[in-house]
């Protein structure tokens, strides 16, 4: 297929290029690099530097490489940051969908596969969060990506040619197995690059916020897919789209590892002694955060192949040891 990647210059997009390149797809990418990494997208890939906003440009780039898919993973991700500038989050991520939206449609695309988030259940009432379980995001971010999936439904309804997957991510992990590309977030938040930058002393130690949660060792528990796994539902999800459909799958492994086992796990990779600071919990984290992944395993046939969390942080290590300052090296 011919396939539009947004956002294919950062961590989750420019390894959907790579897999898609490997799977025999024709792939063109759209960045305006805010966050993203030029080295991370192979030379001979056509590269657009250009915002969701440029709606004629992206017009014109999905005509000329007869376009027949989109997948759309551009947009800002930094909970924090949406809480302190909420309307900069529904401009990028909810106001931008709108304009890819327009876009495809001028030119007849009718295929998106899109990066939506465990945050749009936001503090869930069960787990494993099945598709099902009550959306109820608790910041601008989750609800940024929530009010796409409301946008993604209507559109499907107008226009019964149209079709979509949403994938619900829980958190997203490691890097690719050759060690070409990774995770390189301009500031972190995400817990196993921190740990590693903790490992390798770019940072001075490892904040754990709450030891007093209801599990085994009193550390939150949240469910890691490893980036590759992640990937190959999304092209299992294009491939399979009907028109008219409005798919919504949770994208996790179905179990989690708690903070304290991510830092036993790492420092047994990195043969290291991280150093860490316990601190309070922090407002609006879970004890225990994992998916059902049953309904993408059961209607597309995804199985995860990467689950032991040991496995996924040595992709992530193999690729942060060498690669200390991200793509800067
Ligand atoms: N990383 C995770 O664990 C996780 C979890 C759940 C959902 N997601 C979703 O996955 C997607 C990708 O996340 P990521 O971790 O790769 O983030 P990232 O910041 O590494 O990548 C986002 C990319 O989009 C580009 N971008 C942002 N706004 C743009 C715009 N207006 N026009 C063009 N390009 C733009 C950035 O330059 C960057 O290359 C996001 O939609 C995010 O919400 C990520």
């Amino acid at each position: 297929m011919n396939i539009l990647v947004t956002g294919g210059a950062g961590y989750i997009g420019s390894h959907a290029v790579k897999l898609l390149l490997r799977a025999g797809h024709r792939v063109v990418v759209l960045d305006n690099l805010c966050t993203g990494h030029r080295e991370s997208v192979p030379p001979e890939v056509p590269f657009y530097q250009n915002s969701l906003t440029d709606r004629e440009k992206i017009t014109a780039v999905l005509r000329e490489h007869k376009t027949e898919g989109v997948m759309h993973f551009a947009a800002f991700i930094e909970v924090g940051e949406s809480v302190r500038e909420p309307l900069k989050y529904f401009q990028n991520n909810t106001a931008g969908a709108v304009g890819l939206l327009l876009a495809m449609k001028e030119a007849g695309v009718k295929k998106l596969v899109f990066s939506s988030t465990a945050a749009t259940y936001g503090e869930p009432d069960e787990t494993p969060i099945v598709e099902t379980s009550r959306q109820a995001p608790i910041n601008p971010y989750g609800r940024s990506k929530w009010f796409v999936e409301w946008i993604l439904r209507d559109t499907v309804k107008s226009d019964p040619e149209f079709s979509f997957t949403a994938l619900r991510y829980f958190n997203v992990a490691g890097a690719a197995k050759d060690g070409t590309i990774g995770e390189a977030h301009h500031p972190e938040s995400h817990l196993i690059p921190n740990i590693l930058y903790a490992a390798m002393g770019k940072k001075e130690k490892i904040c754990v916020f709450g030891t007093d949660y209801p599990t085994p060792d009193g550390t939150c528990i949240r469910d890691y897919v490893y980036i590759e796994d992640l990937i190959s539902a999304h092209i299992l999800a294009m491939a399979a789209q009907k028109p008219g459909e409005a798919n919504f799958y949770n994208l996790g492994i179905g179990h989690g590892y708690s903070v304290r086992e991510m830092l036993d796990a790492a420092e047994k990779v990195t043969k290291s002694s991280i150093p860490i600071e316990y601190g309070e919990r922090r407002a609006g984290d879970p004890a225990v955060l994992y998916a059902s992944s049953g309904k993408i395993q059961q209607e597309l046939g995804w199985k995860p192949q990467v689950t032991d969390i040991e496995e996924i942080i040595a992709t992530a290590w193999n690729w942060h040891s060498r690669h200390p300052n991200g793509y800067a090296v």
